[in-house]
């Protein structure tokens, strides 16, 4: 897109919303309290907001200003800082390809729900063992992952997206207000406190470098970081908007809905099924396991799990079609042609990507890559090493080639004040790159079962 053809978020309202707005989604509210049950509760918490706020603030900082300075997006940004480096806007192009496809097979169990729900039969979304009995199907899950991915190719295509935007914007506070419901209401059930305990209180025995790792990559996929989103966003960003203070809104916000999230979903694991490993580690069935039970005690329970699994089914969609759009545009750039057949060619070869993660659970059980189901392998490939070796290019690259008082600059713009600046300097300069080459080692070694930590 050339310069005089890019739109500007009309301020900075606008831009906060627009970048929570593709933040904010599944990974807040399926992947968060997943990953917080399995790796130790409260520890992890502590361990995420502390990236969250260290990490997470640098490499958002870093992306945004690069993006706004260039007024590119990824490729185009790192080709024009240094033309050596243009590698870093490619390789964090594929992210969103593997993505989304395994994005979007999640996306198909939340329309299940969502029309479980709406049609009445929230007793037999409660009953144990539905939800494995659902995704081993050969057929069901896979009409839902191809209802959803169309629907967000069909999005993309007719270019609606700001009228889902628009939606989705009145649907995210309502989100949220409901959530913080939910969870209250859910603390009440006999035993919700004992998983309260163990979502708040951190017990450093269960400490690892794994819980770091899982909190690292949930980090990067929850703010959409490490994979170009964030510089795209950045390059719309008018000059006279404080960037450090809108990164510093957009981080509390996705951390507030998925804390809120984990405090929905945690103390119900304990009150149905205890806090037994087995419980906690369910792992990507945990949302749809633990919520519908919930509802299904609840007055109005019906309702109520209606209206939230709509709103999650919007705040997904809202995340797959900027993951797709991205895709898109990448594609139709490169290969110089139509955005339409552009539209076709990502939507079919999702189709084909995602496909075994959506047989995964089922018929294609036994088929194991490095011992994880296809599903958990995507999941895995992107968010444990690809994530992590952008990020760790990124800031190798601001810290040391273009140097971070390019970024200082960038982002104390017409008089602005860069608050956190030392902490900045310190994290993309030493902290990440050392943290993240220590983390990526253990973790590969441990993946492929070498050394277990
Ligand atoms: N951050 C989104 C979520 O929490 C998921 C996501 C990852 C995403 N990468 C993205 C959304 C790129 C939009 C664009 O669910």
């Amino acid at each position: 897109m050339s310069n005089e053809k890019r739109s500007n978020f009309s301020g900075k309202i606008g831009f906060v919303l627009a970048a929570a707005g593709s933040a904010v989604g599944l990974g807040n509210i399926w992947r968060f309290p997943y990953l917080a049950a399995k790796y130790g509760g409260g520890i992890f918490l502590l361990v995420y907001i502390v990236l969250a706020i260290t990490f997470g603030f640098a490499l958002m900082a870093a992306e945004i200003a690069i993006g706004r300075k260039t007024g590119l997006s990824a490729i185009g940004a790192f080709k024009k800082l240094d033309k050596r480096f243009s590698f870093i806007g490619y390789l964090s192009a594929l992210v969103p390809m593997i993505i989304l496809p395994y994005y979007s097979v999640i996306g198909g169990w939340v329309t299940k729900y969502m029309m479980m729900f709406l049609s009445g039969n929230i007793n037999k979304a409660a009953t144990d063992g539905f939800f494995d009995a659902f995704i081993s199907q050969p057929i069901e899950p896979v009409i839902w992952f191809l209802i959803y991915i169309g629907l967000t190719a069909l999005v993309v295509v007719f270019g609606v997206e700001k009228g889902v935007e628009k939606v989705s914007r009145v649907m995210m506070p309502v989100l949220v207000v409901l959530s913080v419901l939910i969870a209250v209401y859910g603390l009440f059930m006999p035993g919700a406190i004992d998983g309260a305990m163990y979502y708040l209180m951190p017990d450093f025995t269960k400490f690892s470098v794994k819980t770091v790792l899982a909190a690292m990559g949930q980090l990067f996929y929850s703010m959409s970081l490490a994979m170009g989103i964030m510089i795209t966003y950045g390059s719309y960003m008018k000059k006279d908007v404080k960037l450090e203070s809108s990164v510093k809104q957009i981080e509390l916000f996705d951390t507030g809905i998925a804390f809120v999230a984990g405090l929905m979903i945690i103390p119900g694991v304990y009150a149905f099924s205890g806090g037994t490993p087995e419980a906690l580690g369910k792992g990507p069935g945990l949302m749809f396991v633990t919520l519908p039970k919930v509802f299904n005690g609840m007055v109005f329970g019906n309702f109520v799990g209606t209206a939230f699994f709509i709103m999650v089914l919007f705040a997904a969609l809202t995340s797959s079609i900027s993951l797709m759009e991205t895709v898109v545009s990448i594609v139709c750039d490169k290969l110089k042609i139509e955005r339409k057949v552009s539209c076709l060619i990502v939507f079919l070869s999702a189709v084909i990507i995602g496909l075994p993660s959506c047989l995964g659970y089922g018929i294609w059980q036994d088929v194991k890559i490095i011992g994880m189901q296809f599903l958990d392998f995507f999941d895995f490939i992107s968010n444990s090493v690809m994530m992590p070796v952008v990020a760790l290019l990124i800031s190798v690259f601001v810290g040391y080639i273009i140097k971070p008082d390019n970024i200082i600059d960038e982002v104390e713009t017409e008089g602005a004040v860069f608050k956190k600046k030392k902490l900045f300097v310190i994290v993309i300069k030493y902290i990440a790159p050392i943290c993240i080459i220590l983390i990526l080692i253990s973790s590969i070694l441990d993946a492929f079962n070498i050394f277990t930590i």
